[in-house]
């Protein structure tokens, strides 16, 4: 997608954009590059986005950083995710606190996340608690199908009785419950594919899918997508107005 056209209604931005980082091993493929290059290369495509989210007014984004499913790479592809994740948020914390941005994380705390990235995980989100310009989500070791095996643990543990559940109660149960729901659903690296990422949330999200690889993802990308987004119909199951 070619933006052409930056004129965006700022009566419609997304409250909630969320984006599946992908693409990071073949932009580093294609330039002869370590698969592992590309990840670093996705940083300053990240904070480039939340910059133009929050020059935009989008309240919510989140983003896809490590799913449950990508514990299947080889071992030290997985290691080096772990210790780039930590070391962005040592380096990047600050500055995302004094552009106002609040950062939190959705996805499984096992044992197999390394307990120094949890220190860190724990710190950028005490450290920005407070912030309200832009919520950023980090789904860390997250998948939509571990987040509602998880909330249904959760109701059966409390006890709740069968007629109670309702899709309000199993919301509440989610990694985040104030998340709203997706607004804007963006895939890079030209995959369709969900690749269990915030199913529940998303049920009625607008997907965007772009060719553009993750490390050369720009806010202009993101202003393009919320161009896109624009130009839909939400119907919600209704008809038009
Ligand atoms: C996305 O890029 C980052 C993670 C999944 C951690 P990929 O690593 O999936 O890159 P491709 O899809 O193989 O190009
Ligand atoms: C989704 O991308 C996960 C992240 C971007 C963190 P993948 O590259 O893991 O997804 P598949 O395997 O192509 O579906
Ligand atoms: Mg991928």
């Amino acid at each position: 997608m070619v933006l052409t056209d930056h004129s965006l209604d700022s009566d419609r931005i997304p409250e909630h954009v969320a984006c599946v980082m992908d693409g990071n091993g073949r932009w580093a493929q294609i330039r002869g590059l370590k698969r592992t290059d590309g990840h670093t290369a996705g940083e300053e495509a990240l904070l480039d986005v939340v910059e133009g989210a929050v020059d935009l007014g989008v309240d919510w984004l989140t983003v896809y950083a490590f799913s449950t499913e990508n514990w299947r790479r080889p071992i030290d592809e997985v290691q080096f995710l772990m210790r780039f994740n930590e070391s962005i948020l040592v380096r990047r914390r600050d500055e995302l606190n004094e552009m106002g941005v609040r950062i939190r994380f959705i996805g499984r705390q096992d044992w197999r996340v390394p307990k120094r990235l949890k220190r860190q995980m724990d710190e950028a989100v005490n450290l920005t608690a407070n912030n309200t310009t832009l919520t950023l989500t980090i789904a860390f070791n997250y998948g939509s199908r571990a987040e509602l095996v998880d909330a249904c643990r959760k109701l059966v543990a409390s006890g709740v009785k069968e007629s109670d559940i309702t899709e309000e109660r199993i919301a509440a149960e989610l990694y985040d419950p104030e998340m709203p729901d997706v607004d804007l659903w963006v895939r890079t690296s030209g995959e369709y594919r969900i690749s269990n990422y915030l199913i529940w949330q998303s049920a009625y999200a607008e997907l965007v899918f772009l060719d553009t690889y993750w490390p050369d993802m720009r806010r202009d990308h993101l202003f393009a997508a919320v161009k896109e987004y624009q130009l839909r119909n939400r119907r919600f199951g209704g008809l038009s107005s």
